[in-house]
């Protein structure tokens, strides 16, 4: 009995997702389409995306920024949780500091807005590992420690998490978030990130047969295997809202590696594979970030657990490129 009524709660929802068409909007639409069902999950995006995104459900063309755009497709469809994905990342923003902060601050005050409003009844938010910095501790970060971020998408990402919180103790706003590490997938690409290579690594191994790195060989980072991510969104988003005991963000953590050690990984498909290391100002981003991750309150709150180590990582992606050649011959 109980287990019907849950079924049918969990079917009575609409989602819509902002920023559908980026790195974890793709792989998150197709998810929550195979769990709600095709029609229960809109996808939109600034700009079009692939057709098997925008044919395999409602599609609409959103400004992230634009509160009154969102407003028009919440009550369009009778949207009730919002999965708010757009952003600009840690890179990109460096070089556009005031656009970084506008995307990034505005799409999530116009959210937070419509649900305090009532239009909508969930929201999640991804916060990232950006908000430390070189104050806080390298080795298992702790889940609340000092957080002076050195980038501006760090920035934009504690004062982010400090707006959820605030709507959440003041307006009862049941907004939900991660601090997402670095996330690594083989369909859709990232743009914009500090950890991009251990991305783009995979695609030119295969197409090269080498990389140029722009972190040095050491530069360990925490990062995660997209399968990994999307378990975690939707478990959180699925979580009682009792279970949820953090509404700032919660720490998140899968893996972590260096440069080097996903080369060496690499080099057992692509034994010919050579690794050149060219640092830039993404070097400087990465000192200032995390190595290893504590992230007990995730598991012990809401029960998340991580499936995929490197290797595992590593094997899955090698094969589904070489499945997938259209993708980077
Ligand atoms: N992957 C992100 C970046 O590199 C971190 O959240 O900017």
């Amino acid at each position: 009995m109980y287990a019907y009524i849950f079924e049918l709660l969990i079917m009575s929802e609409t989602i819509l997702i902002i920023g559908a068409c980026g790195q974890i909007g793709v792989a998150l639409t197709e998810r929550l389409r195979a769990i709600y069902g095709n029609q229960q999950v809109i996808a939109s995006d600034i700009r079009e995306g692939s057709a098997a995104l925008m044919e395999s459900g409602p599609f609409e063309i959103v400004d992230a920024t634009n509160k009154e755009n969102i407003q028009e497709v919440v009550e369009k469809y009778g949207v009730t949780d919002v999965y708010l994905m757009a952003a600009m990342l840690s890179a990109t923003a460096e070089k556009y500091p005031l656009k970084g902060w506008d995307l990034n601050m505005t799409s999530l005050l116009a959210v937070l807005e419509l649900a305090k409003e009532k239009l909508i009844k969930k929201v999640y938010w991804p916060s990232s590992m950006a908000v430390f910095g070189s104050t806080s501790p390298k080795m298992n970060t702790p889940q609340q420690t000092v957080m002076e971020p050195s980038t501006v998408y760090g920035i934009s990402k504690v004062a982010g998490e400090h707006w959820c919180n605030y709507y959440h103790d003041k307006y009862g706003v049941d907004v939900r978030s991660i601090r997402y590490p670095g996330i690594i997938s083989w369909k859709t690409l990232p743009g914009g990130g500090t950890t991009d290579y251990a991305v783009d690594i995979y695609f030119e191994a295969l197409k090269k047969g080498s990389f140029e790195c722009f972190l040095k060989e050491d530069a360990r980072l925490p990062m995660m295997y997209m399968e990994d991510a999307i378990d975690a969104t939707v478990k959180i988003m699925q979580a009682a809202p009792e279970e949820i005991k953090v509404r700032t963000s919660y720490n998140l953590a899968a893996i972590s590696f260096t440069p080097k050690e996903i080369s060496e990984e690499i080099k057992k498909y692509v034994p010919e594979f050579e690794m050149s290391y060219a640092p830039d100002f993404r070097q400087d981003i990465a000192d200032s970030w995390p190595d290893i991750i504590d992230d007990t309150q995730a598991r012990k709150d809401w029960g998340w657990r991580h499936e995929y180590d490197l290797s595992a990582m590593t094997k899955d992606i090698i094969e589904n490129l070489k499945a997938n050649k259209d993708l980077w011959s």
